[in-house]
């Protein structure tokens, strides 16, 4: 298993870019299960989740092209012939957005068989509200042994007010509704750029879909959907990372390729601490060279302050003069990285739902262990500050959703590198030699 080793204490100097969004790029691709023509995806970025997507629509029957590099990050789906309309619990263990094929299918195959995602290390994460809105749209729904199995002759449009906001299962209705019979509003949606995002395809691919990016979406449903062409926007999350990154080492950073207009309140958040920013149409340039001051923080749905941020501007309060209070809104069990950056010397204290973050203590380096996506993002950046080597490990979790991190942090003047396993496994004992 790889681990990611870091030397804290250098600056990041110079220009990162962005690469596209994982969150946009993974619904995306399930929207090519509506058509049976091609669907070409740019800006795909290359990590462990869109590696799994790709399996999840290969292993249906699908044509899936991936090409890296002088390909573009381009992916070319083609749906033509599916041969089942199964996600297994193999895959979708791995990444929850597998749910993300259930509405599609459904809505062009009139059968989706999807594995439960059980419990995950944020908290419970359920699909209720996919459920409920399919059943509105006309699904009969069962389960039995750890899946999900939904049937339809045809969707029927219908009126479905989310009870919670929900990502997803914006994305997974919304793909549901573009092929019933009439009309579909959706009230209180989720409104973040990836749901515009998947709703610019979806309309290139001959959908009738007017107020993405708003809390209620109109959606006529049409017979059939065509092949399109279409760039993923840039990943805020990736973008707000660096930007974090280089406001805690006292950095000049040039982050390229995101979209300010996306970070409106994280950027808002930084200034409050003392950074400097300058955003023009597509790049964030970071500089931070005074002490940083404290900040409270609560995460909301867009535009508020993104969970998928807390736990990297929670290692940034670590360095903060003052108390910062971090609540999180959005998901239970989502302060794992706070056990991890109290072993490198943070003094934080969990409430329930809200962090006291006292600032700012000096962080040593220390073996950490990663636990979720954004929780090892975090570990990176308390390992840039902190004094002496700090080794990550479970990096796995940061290879779901940062393209090669290491090499775009040690471009800017990281010491970072990447080691494979240290010592050759023990041979395991078996139970009969006991
Ligand atoms: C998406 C993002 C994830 C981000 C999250 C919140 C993707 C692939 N993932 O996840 O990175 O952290 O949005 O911005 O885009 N809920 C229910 N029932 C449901 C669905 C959700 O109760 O049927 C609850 C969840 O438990 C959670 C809240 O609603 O408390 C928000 O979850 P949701 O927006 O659905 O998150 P995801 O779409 O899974």
């Amino acid at each position: 298993m790889d681990k990611l080793v870091i030397r804290g204490g250098s600056p990041l100097l110079g220009t990162i870019r962005v690469s596209g969004a994982k969150n946009a790029a993974l619904p995306a691709m399930a929207a090519a299960l509506l058509t049976d023509s091609d669907v070409i995806l740019e800006n795909i970025p290359q990590v462990r989740d869109i590696e799994t997507e790709r399996r999840l629509l290969a292993a249906m029957g699908a044509q899936v092209e991936l090409g890296y590099g002088r390909a573009q990050h381009r992916t070319t789906i083609n749906c033509r012939n599916l041969a089942n309309t199964e996600a297994s619990y193999e895959l979708v263990k791995t990444m929850r957005a597998s749910t993300l094929v259930l509405g599609p299918l459904l809505a062009r195959m009139g059968h989706a068989r999807v594995s439960l995602p059980g419990g995950c290390a944020i908290g419970a994460r359920p699909i209720d509200l996919h459920l409920k809105g399919l059943e509105k749209l006309g699904a009969t729904i069962t389960q039995e042994h750890g899946y999900i199995e939904a049937r339809a002759d045809r969707l029927q449009g219908a009126r479905i007010v989310f009870e919670k906001i929900t990502v997803t299962g914006t994305e997974d209705l919304l793909m549901a509704a573009t092929l019933a019979e009439g009309e579909t509003i959706l009230e209180n949606c989720a409104r973040e750029p990836e749901v515009s995002d998947l709703a610019a395809l979806l309309n290139k691919m001959g959908a009738r879909i007017e107020g993405a990016g708003t809390h209620m979406i109109r959606v006529q449903g049409v017979a059939q959907l065509h092949g399109a062409r279409h760039r993923i926007i840039p990943d805020r999350i990736e973008a707000g990372t660096f930007i974090v990154a280089a406001a805690l080492t006292g950095g000049d950073l040039m982050v390229q390729g995101c979209d300010p207009s996306h970070l409106g309140v994280l950027l808002e958040k930084l200034q409050e601490c003392g950074v400097t920013l300058h955003t023009n149409g597509e790049s964030v340039r970071v500089r931070s060279d005074g002490p940083l001051k404290a900040t409270d923080v609560t995460t909301e749905e867009f535009p508020g302050f993104p969970t998928d941020m807390q736990a990297q501007f929670m290692t940034l309060a670590t360095q903060a003069e003052g108390a910062s209070i971090i609540t999180e809104n959005i998901f239970e069990n989502r302060f794992m990285h706070a056990q991890e950056l109290l072993r490198m010397g943070a003094n934080i204290k969990i409430d329930g739902r809200r962090a006291v973050v006292r600032g700012k203590t000096p962080l040593s380096g220390a073996a950490v262990l990663a636990s979720d996506l954004r929780a090892s993002a975090s570990l990176v950046l308390a390992a840039l500050v902190a004094d002496g080597e700090t080794i990550i490990d479970r990096v796995y979790h940061i290879d779901r959703g940062y393209e090669r991190i290491e090499e775009k942090l040690k471009a800017v003047g990281a010491h970072i590198r990447r080691i494979g396993e240290l010592l050759p496994r023990r041979p395991a004992v078996s139970a009969t030699a006991l």
